[in-house]
């Protein structure tokens, strides 16, 4: 099985869920930005009280936060394998990830692209309800992921680790699908 994996795609795709259970299953460490940045808000550190306002308003924190909290826990790690969730979010981050792996001899062994309609993700974020899911913030996070996430799409596929998923669905009918592109 494949331990070192990335996860693409739209706000309220799944990735966290289907990342936490992918994580628990094979023990790898599940690395999700998103998760990161929250857990510096509620600690109202230094980071957190520069990231607050961008979060809620679904634009993206800097890359400069954001690779320097990736590399610390890449650079780190003591798990066998790893996931990145919700990261990388641009070319930039993408490419910089790339040297950093480069260096870490830890190349990514698959990109799971989860793919999934405007309308069930609207849906289930707004039944979520995090500070982040009001419908006028799910909106600029889905225009953000287009703008700047979704050329992601064709970078890994032309590096030919893409596998697309489909992410519609019971949440265990979607970790088999991931189950079968990451053997
Ligand atoms: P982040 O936390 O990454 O949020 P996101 O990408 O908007 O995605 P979500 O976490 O909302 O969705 P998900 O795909 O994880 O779905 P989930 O499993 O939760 O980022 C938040 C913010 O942090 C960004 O806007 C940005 O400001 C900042 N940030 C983060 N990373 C950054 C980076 N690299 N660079 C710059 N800024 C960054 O599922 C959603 C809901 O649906 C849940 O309630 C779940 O229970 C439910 N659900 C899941 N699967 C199913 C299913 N199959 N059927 C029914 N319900 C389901
Ligand atoms: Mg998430």
């Amino acid at each position: 099985m494949k331990n070192k994996l990335l996860f693409l795609g739209p706000p309220g795709a799944g990735k966290g869920t289907q990342a936490s259970i992918i994580c628990s299953n094979l023990q790898l460490m599940h690395l999700s930005t998103g998760e990161l940045l929250r857990a510096e808000v509620v600690g109202d550190t230094d980071i957190g009280k520069q990231v607050a306002l961008i979060m809620n308003k679904g634009e993206l924190v800097s890359d400069e936060i954001v690779l320097s909290i990736v590399r610390k826990k890449l650079v780190n790690a003591n798990q066998a394998g790893w996931l990145l969730d919700g990261f990388p979010r641009n070319l930039l981050q993408a490419k910089a990830l790339q040297t950093l792996l480069d260096e870490l001899s830890q190349p990514i062994q698959a990109v799971v692209s989860i793919e999934i309609k405007d309308e069930i993700l609207i849906e289930r974020l707004i039944s979520r309800g995090r500070t982040d899911d009001t419908e006028e913030v799910i909106r600029n996070r889905l225009k953000v992921y287009r703008e700047q996430t979704s050329p992601l799409i064709d970078f890994y596929d032309q590096l030919g680790m893409l596998k697309a998923v489909f992410g519609e669905g019971d949440i265990e009918d979607v970790a088999l699908r991931i189950r079968k592109v990451i053997e």
